[in-house]
C-alpha cells in the first residue's frame, strides 16, 4: 500500500480562499491531509472546501482575520475541537498597497504589516502551543522574493516580507527543540489575483527579470509547500526555498 506523504495529518492554511492558498489547501489535501481553511472572504472559502473534498478529504472553513488576535484565537480553538489537533501551519494570507515611500500613508503600512507580518506572529503563536504538547509540527511561511532583494513601490510589503523570513528562522531557533520545523517559501511573479493589479509595463519588467520567462503558477508554489510540510524534508529547517524561475539566485 502507498502511504501518502501528509496522511494523517492535519493542516491550517491561512488566506485559503484563493490564489496561492488555495492550490497549497488542494495540493495537501492531494497528498493526504485533512485541511481547515481560514481566510476573511468566508463565501469564497466553499470553492476551496470543495475542491479539497475532491481529494477525498476533510475540509472545514473558518473566518479568521489574521491580523487580529480574538479572531485567531477562536477560530484555532474551533479548529482544535472539530479536527482535535494542528500537525501543519502555512501562513499565506498576505495583502499588497503599492506606492512610492513618498507616497505612503500610515495607514497603507499599518494594513499590509499587520496581516502580512502580525498576522503570521498571531496564527503561529496560536497553533505552537497545540504542537508543542504534541512535540511535533511543521510551519511554512509563505514570503516573497521582495523580502530578500527589495523592490520599488513596494516599501510596506518588502519589510513585512523580510520581517516574515527573520521571524521563520527565529521561530525555527526556539521550537527545534520539540521536534517543529518552521520554514519560508519565497515566490517570484506567480500569476493570481494579487499580481493581476500589476500594469502591462510593470508585468513585463518583473517577467524580464526571470531566466525561465513565464509567470509561475499557484501549484508550482503549493507543490514545495507540501514538500517542505512532509516528512521528506525532515532535515530542513530555518531556511527560505526560493520559488521564482530564477529571478533570484
Ligand atoms: N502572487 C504573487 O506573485 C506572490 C509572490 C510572492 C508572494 N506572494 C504571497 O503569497 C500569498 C498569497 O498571495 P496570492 O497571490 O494568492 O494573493 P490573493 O490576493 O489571491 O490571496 C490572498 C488571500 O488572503 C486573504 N486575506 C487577506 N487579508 C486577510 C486577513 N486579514 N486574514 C485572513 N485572510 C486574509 C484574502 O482574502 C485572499 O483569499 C501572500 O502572502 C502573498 O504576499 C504572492
Amino acid at each position: 500500500m502507498i502511504v501518502s506523504a501528509l496522511d494523517k495529518k492535519v493542516a491550517l492554511v491561512t488566506g485559503a480562499a484563493r490564489g496561492i492558498g488555495q492550490a497549497i489547501a488542494v495540493e495537501l489535501a492531494a497528498d493526504g491531509a485533512d485541511v481547515a481553511l481560514a481566510d476573511v472572504q468566508t463565501e469564497w472559502l466553499e470553492e476551496t472546501a470543495g475542491l479539497v473534498r475532491a481529494q477525498g478529504r476533510r475540509a472545514e472553513t473558518y473566518a479568521m482575520d489574521v491580523a487580529v488576535e480574538a479572531s485567531v484565537e477562536a477560530a484555532v480553538a474551533k479548529m482544535l475541537e472539530d479536527f482535535g489537533r494542528i500537525d501543519v501551519l502555512v501562513n499565506n494570507a498576505g495583502i499588497t498597497r503599492d506606492t512610492l515611500l513618498m507616497r505612503m500613508s500610515e495607514a497603507d503600512w499599518d494594513a499590509v504589516l499587520d496581516i502580512n507580518l502580525k498576522g503570521a506572529f498571531l496564527v503561529t503563536r496560536a497553533v505552537v502551543k497545540p504542537m508543542m504538547k504534541q512535540r511535533s509540527g511543521v510551519i511554512v511561511n509563505i514570503a516573497s522574493v521582495v523580502g530578500l532583494m527589495g523592490n520599488a513601490g513596494q516599501a510596506n510589503y518588502t519589510a513585512s516580507k523580510a520581517g516574515l523570513i527573520a521571524l521563520t528562522k527565529t521561530t525555527a531557533r526556539e521550537l527545534g527543540s520539540r521536534s517543529i520545523r518552521v520554514n519560508a517559501v519565497a515566490p517570484g511573479y506567480i500569476r493570481t489575483a494579487m499580481t493581476e493589479k500589476l500594469s502591462d509595463a510593470a508585468r513585463a519588467a518583473m517577467l524580464n527579470l526571470v531566466p525561465l520567462r513565464r509567470p509561475g503558477e499557484p501549484e508550482d508554489v503549493a507543490r514545495v509547500v507540501s514538500f517542505l510540510a512532509s516528512d521528506n524534508a525532515a532535515y530542513v529547517n530555518g531556511q527560505v526555498l526560493t520559488v521564482c524561475g530564477g529571478m533570484v539566485m
